[in-house]
Order: C-alpha cells, then structure tokens, then sequence
C-alpha cells in the first residue's frame, strides 16, 4: 500500500478553505436587486422590476451595417486596428463624436472611453475614496453606485433631497466633508426626478463655494419626454466636476460602452486606474459605435426612443390612476424609465414594499423594492416601477394585479 494513500491524522480532519478573502469583500454584497429579479423571473409573470432598456429599442440592422462596415468597408489594416489592443483613452474619432454630441464645449482629450459608465464609477471610487471617506449622495440613489463605491469603504452621507432633485441647503450643511457629491440630475435611477433649473444654480453655487467636487452620472438625460432637462452641472462647474454618460440606454447595452469627462486635475489617475482594470475598452466597439455616430443616426434613432416610453409611461400613468387604492402615491417622470410609488400607512401602520413584493408575485406582478436604493434610513414604503419593458397591455394588466396586491396585503395590517 502506498503510504500517500493513507493521510496523517492531523491531515484528515475537515480543512478550513485556503481562500483568505480581502477584508473588503465583507462589505460586497450581491445586488439586491439581481437577487430579487431571480424571484420574479418566474415565467408568465409581468416584471416592472428590471432597470433594462427595451429590446425593442436595440437596431439589429444599424449594428449590422456598422459591423461590416468596421471589417469591411475600411480596409484590412482598419479592422486589424479593430480587433488590435488600443491605447487606454479610447479610440481617438470617438473621442471627438463624444465631445462633439454634448451640450458644452468639451476638449475630447478630457473624454475617457469607458467600459459602460459602471466602470466609470469604480474608477472614480479608486481614485477618489479612502477607507472612512465621505461621499454625499442623493436620498435615495443609484444602487450600482454605492456598489461600486463600497469596496473602497467610504462613509455615505445622504443628502435630503424631495421631487425636485437634491436639497442644496442640506448639502451646504453635509457636503462640506464629503470626497465629492454623486448625483443623478436627469430621470433619476430608482425615483426618475428631474434636477430643476433652480436647484441646479444653487447645487453648483453650494458645491463651489464649500469645493465640493461633483460626479454627474447622467445614463437617461437624452430619453426626455416633452422637453430636454436643464443643462449639466459639470457644463456649469467643468473643473470641478466629473461627466458620466452611456450609450446603453440609446443604443445597446450589451456593447459596454460609456465615458466620462473629466478635468485634467484628475483624468491621468483616472486613466492609470483604467490600464490597471482592463487596459482599454474593446475597440471593436468603440468602432462600431462611431461608426453609427458619424451619420444621423442617433438624431434620428432617439426620438423613436423618447416616444415609445413616453407612450409606455403614460399607459402606466393611466393604468395608476384607474387601479390603485386611495393613499397611493407616484410621481410623473418627464423623462427616463422609471416611476416611484409611495404605499400609504394602514391604520397608522405602515406598508413596507418588501412584504408587498411576494404578495404581488403571488399574483403575477414584479417590482423593485425601494429600500435598497438608500444609503441610510431607507424609507421602506417606497417601490420603483419601470415602465419600459412591458408591452401597454401587460402594464394594464400588472398594474390592476398590484393594485390588488396592495389591497389584499393592506387588509392583513387592519
Ligand atoms: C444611474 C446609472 N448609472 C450607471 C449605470 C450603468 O450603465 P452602463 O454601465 O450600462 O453604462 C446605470 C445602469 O442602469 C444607471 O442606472
């Protein structure tokens, strides 16, 4: 017998695992919102939970044309470029559509192709955070963000903030510490509130004169509704401020792409951090998509963006209004893919939109919970709905099933 086969006893005993995991990942947790889209995942169940795009909204066609455009049409040493590595600042023409197609002037060497605009988030938290720093963010905000910041091991402080967008007062009062201030002015991700003109004059006015520094995450400004959102805050404050935008929400997501302005105060570190994380975002892509950048079709293809979900609001608008129990409350989005809901109190107790949730898939409806958004003191009475990936008669039909749920589930509070 071979001696190997039997192991010393010490050697036998169940073995801790070798994985000695970064004191860090104690603060990562899976989002909850993926956690709570595997429950309504359920087939046959009418989902307003997911944060995706409508499908419908993807060109297969435009894709195509640009794809075989890139390998094609531009000659071969082109698409050898193409599928190349590439220099971490992105593809230099994309740069300049990037810095062309927005609302202030913009020198394209301040603009960083990123791998969505999530990535620009984790690069700015590398860059900007320190174990107990402070950021100041919207109450509530964008769960991927605080995701992104947390492994850093920042401290949230939570701005007040009500329909118009973030309280500049507040911030005056809070802010004076923070690394810099996270915002989403436009369509906002979960509430889908707009930053007012007023309150943008004053938040930069706030920001400049106490130096904080403003990260402007802005994924849904293009998808307005009536009229197009104030101008950016970073247009109004560019050396203090730091752009986030993506091509997910007028595109496709699937292609990752995004980017960031930044002023030249921090854009080398932000671009060392870049070559550490992934080198470059995939130049195939970038290619791609500036190829559908060089003609009109982003002029031509957002409008019909605007107006399906407009069109989708207004049916969930609609379909709101007929269903819900009194006491309910929303909001009326100008812009974006999302609607929040505030559930009233039932005889002074309140409804709390996670013991709601199983009550409503039960009937065959989803939403997102509204809880995890915030930084501290969630307010667990609120939920998001989007109204993007549903078509008008499952919104009809989804909202008169949550209306129900939220009879049935307020019935076991009397
Ligand atoms: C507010 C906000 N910021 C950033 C992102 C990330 O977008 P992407 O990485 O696809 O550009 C999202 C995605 O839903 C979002 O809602």
């Amino acid at each position: 017998m071979n001696p190997l086969d039997t192991p010393p006893s010490s050697l036998s005993a169940p073995h801790p695992s070798p994985w000695q995991l970064a004191r860090r990942t104690q603060k990562m947790n899976p989002s909850v919102i993926r956690e709570i889209l595997k429950v309504t995942e359920r087939p046959g169940i009418i989902s307003f939970a997911g944060g995706l795009p409508s499908a419908q909204t993807f060109d297969i066609d435009a894709f195509d044309v640009a794809c075989h455009h890139v390998l094609k049409n531009e000659g071969q040493a082109f698409a050898q470029a193409a599928l190349q590595y590439a220099a971490s600042e992105g593809y230099a023409p994309l740069r300049e559509r990037v810095a062309a197609f927005l609302p202030w002037k913009v020198d394209p060497a301040q603009v960083l192709i990123t791998t969505g605009s999530q990535q620009g988030l984790d690069l700015v938290a590398k860059v900007l955070l320190d174990e107990g720093s402070a950021v100041a963010v919207e109450t509530p905000t964008y769960l991927g963000a605080l995701q992104a910041f947390t492994p850093m091991e920042p401290r949230f402080v939570g701005i007040a903030s009500d329909d118009e967008g973030i309280n500049p007062a507040d911030l005056a009062d809070k802010g004076r510490e923070a690394r810099f201030l996270y915002v989403l002015p436009n369509f906002q991700n979960p509430t889908g509130r707009t930053l007012s003109e007023a309150r943008r004059a004053q938040l930069v006015s706030v920001a400049e004169c106490i130096g904080l520094p403003i990260v402007e995450d802005n994924p849904y400004g293009e998808l307005w509704f009536d009229q197009p959102p104030p101008l950016p805050l970073t247009a109004r404050l560019p050396d203090q401020s730091i752009y986030l935008g993506s091509f997910s929400k007028v595109l496709a997501p699937g292609m990752r792409m995004g980017f960031m302005v930044a002023p030249t105060a921090v854009f080398p570190k932000l671009l060392q951090a870049k070559q550490a994380s992934d080198l470059h975002s995939p130049g195939f892509n970038q290619r791609v998509i500036e190829q559908v950048m060089k003609g009109d079709f982003l002029e031509r293809h957002i409008p019909k963006i605007r107006q399906l979900y407009h069109h989708q609001r207004d049916v969930m608008l609609a379909a709101l209004a007929q269903h819900m129990p009194s006491g309910v409350r929303w909001n009326t989005p100008q812009g974006g893919m999302f609607l929040w809901v505030q559930l009233p109190s039932v005889n002074g107790k309140p409804m709390h939109a996670v013991d709601l949730l199983p009550v409503a898939v039960e009937k065959g409806v989803a939403f997102v919970p509204g809880a995890p958004f915030y930084s501290e003191q969630a307010d667990t009475s609120t939920l998001r709905l989007s109204f993007v990936s549903a078509t008008d008669e499952q919104i009809r039909k989804g909202i008169a099933m949550l209306a129900a749920a939220i009879n049935d589930y307020a019935t076991t509070l009397v």
